[in-house]
């Protein structure tokens, strides 16, 4: 039974370690967060499950990590300096400010019902209602105030403004310059990156159509609301692939896509039917968008949300970033009468003359990927003996501890001592993290590796050294006890059968 509320899910994540307010000691600094100990384990997991499946798992990807902040004039022809932008209202009252479609959405239905029949809009249709609220400014602003439109810090009416575009882009200036160019964009996607290098990866792998490009990288948003943990931040993580293809395959690369992206999600321990696929509607889509699947999966308390998009980005960026340079004097036109450039084309697989490819994106958050599985795997769960218990059943590749060994008692030294070697020996495999947990109370080791999903527990106890009580069976002597998270069944193995035993488990 997955984590039934975010409360739920933001309380585990800090007891236990894995996530907590940027800059705490200071406040907290609104959508930034750190990954604590276990936080950075499970995201490292994440990341490596995607890459493994999408790099190594196939012949036609390449991997790339491109430097976060750009050049002004990549993020200006690829269009985000016209159009990454949210739309925001100010409240005049208390000059708060929220993001439009987030202060309506989240009125009571009636209020959005009003809002609706003054602009003259269906409330069934919200992505309608946000586009004409855009659209008219002025007729949005006194339709706000006249729906009774309230502000969700004071509770009240609000003296709304008409609503404005804000672009979500960080800027920062670059090096000691004051000169007014001297400024740069941390990027607000992986995948400017991606394109930037096409030509770069193209000619030193000698790549033919088509091919994909994988990158693992963070990504900068100024949200104008922040909100739900780490759901919607502005310091973010991602996972993208654009995989170049020749025009006219592209809808069926887009199918391919939507049905491997499922299929891994699925492998994550998040299955198919807690994701709904969203075909954005056209008023929806992003500039660079012929089409677009969002995954929207089921998150505890928000419901139905992107966890990941998969775009059909046509011809749009190579080509604008060609055209551009193209218009700048930066690369000579090769052909007459074509947008045809020497820099960001590839042969034609069949006719070898140069075109600009279309692209398939699958782009996935990985903070988002880390709330869906933490909350796929929180489980509650009422023992034999009436006791109930919290355990994360993380899919072991995902787990963050892998196997903690307890020496039963703490102060044995050679208890400890033969724990630490069993450690040592286990994390030779290269598994992951082994912990040597030696805080020793078992019970409480237990009750904390169930809640952080470890998925196996090791005990070194007085048998294994040959110490036990008299009359106890001396065949136990140099066998630890394994115990498994999910069943809470117990098994006694030699210590020498031990590693081939965990491998072959956690494979
Ligand atoms: N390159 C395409 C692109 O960036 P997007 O739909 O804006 O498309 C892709 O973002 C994914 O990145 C989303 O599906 C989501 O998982 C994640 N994401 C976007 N904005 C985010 C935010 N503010 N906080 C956390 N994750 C975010």
């Amino acid at each position: 039974m997955p984590a039934s509320t975010m409360e739920e899910l933001v309380s585990l994540c800090k007891r236990r370690g894995f996530i907590f307010q940027g800059s705490e000691i200071y406040g907290g600094l609104q959508g930034f967060y750190d990954y604590g100990p276990l936080g950075v384990e499970l995201k490292n997991n994440i990341k490596a499950a995607w890459w493994r499946t999408n790099v190594y798992e196939r012949d036609d990807m390449e991997g790339l990590d491109a430097s976060i902040i750009m050049h002004r004039l990549v993020l200006r022809h690829s269009g985000h300096e016209a159009t990454f932008s949210d739309p925001m209202v100010d409240n005049k009252k208390n000059n708060k400010r929220y993001r439009l479609d987030h202060l309506v959405k989240d009125q009571k239905a009636e209020v959005i019902a009003k809002v609706a029949e003054l602009m003259g809009e269906d409330d069934s249709n919200f992505p309608a209602l946000v586009a004409a609220l855009n659209k008219n400014t002025l007729k949005a602003s006194e339709s706000l105030k006249a729906a009774g439109v309230r502000d969700p810090f004071s509770g009240e009416v609000g003296d709304w403004t008409e609503p404005k575009p804000f672009n979500m882009m960080f800027k920062t200036t670059i090096g000691p310059v004051a000169d007014e160019e001297s400024y740069g964009y941390l990027r607000p996607e992986t995948a400017q990156g991606i394109f930037t290098n096409f030509k770069n990866v193209v000619d030193s792998t000698s790549r033919r159509l088509p091919f994909g490009i994988a990158q693992i990288g963070k990504a900068f948003r100024n949200e104008i609301t922040p909100r739900n943990f780490i759901f919607r931040v502005r310091e973010l993580e991602q996972m993208e692939i654009e995989f170049f293809c020749t025009p006219g395959t592209d809808e069926e690369w887009h199918a391919h896509w939507l049905e491997k992206r499922l299929s891994w999600w699925e492998a994550q321990g998040v299955p198919r039917g807690k994701i709904e696929i969203l075909d954005v509607p056209k008023e929806d889509l992003a500039h660079y968008s012929k089409r677009t699947y969002d995954l929207m999966y089921d998150y505890p308390t928000l419901g139905h949300e992107e966890i990941e998009g998969i775009a059909n980005r046509s011809d749009y960026d190579l080509g604008s970033h060609t055209k551009s340079q193209a218009e700048l004097g930066l690369v000579a036109r090769v052909e007459e009468n074509t947008d045809s450039i020497a820099k960001l084309t590839i042969p034609h697989p069949e006719t070898n003359k140069p075109i600009v490819p279309f692209v398939i994106e699958p782009s996935a958050g990985v903070d988002r990927a880390m709330l869906a599985v933490l909350s796929e795997a929180f489980t509650k769960e009422t023992l034999d003996n009436g006791n109930e218990r919290i355990v994360l059943k993380l899919k072991p590749h995902l787990a963050p501890i892998k196997v903690a060994v307890i020496p039963l008692a703490r102060n044995k030294p050679e208890l400890v001592e033969l724990a630490r070697s069993i450690k040592n020996e286990l994390q030779r495999l290269g598994l992951g993290r082994i912990l040597l947990e030696d805080s020793g109370n078992i019970g409480k080791a237990y009750r904390r590796h169930d809640e952080v999903g470890t998925p196996y527990c090791v005990t070194v106890d007085f048998d294994t050294i040959g110490q036990s009580a008299e009359g106890a069976d001396a065949s136990l002597k140099e066998t630890v006890t394994i115990r498994d998270r999910d069943t809470l069944g117990q098994i006694r193995l030699p210590i020498s059968e031990l590693a081939v035993w965990i491998r072959e488990k956690l494979r």
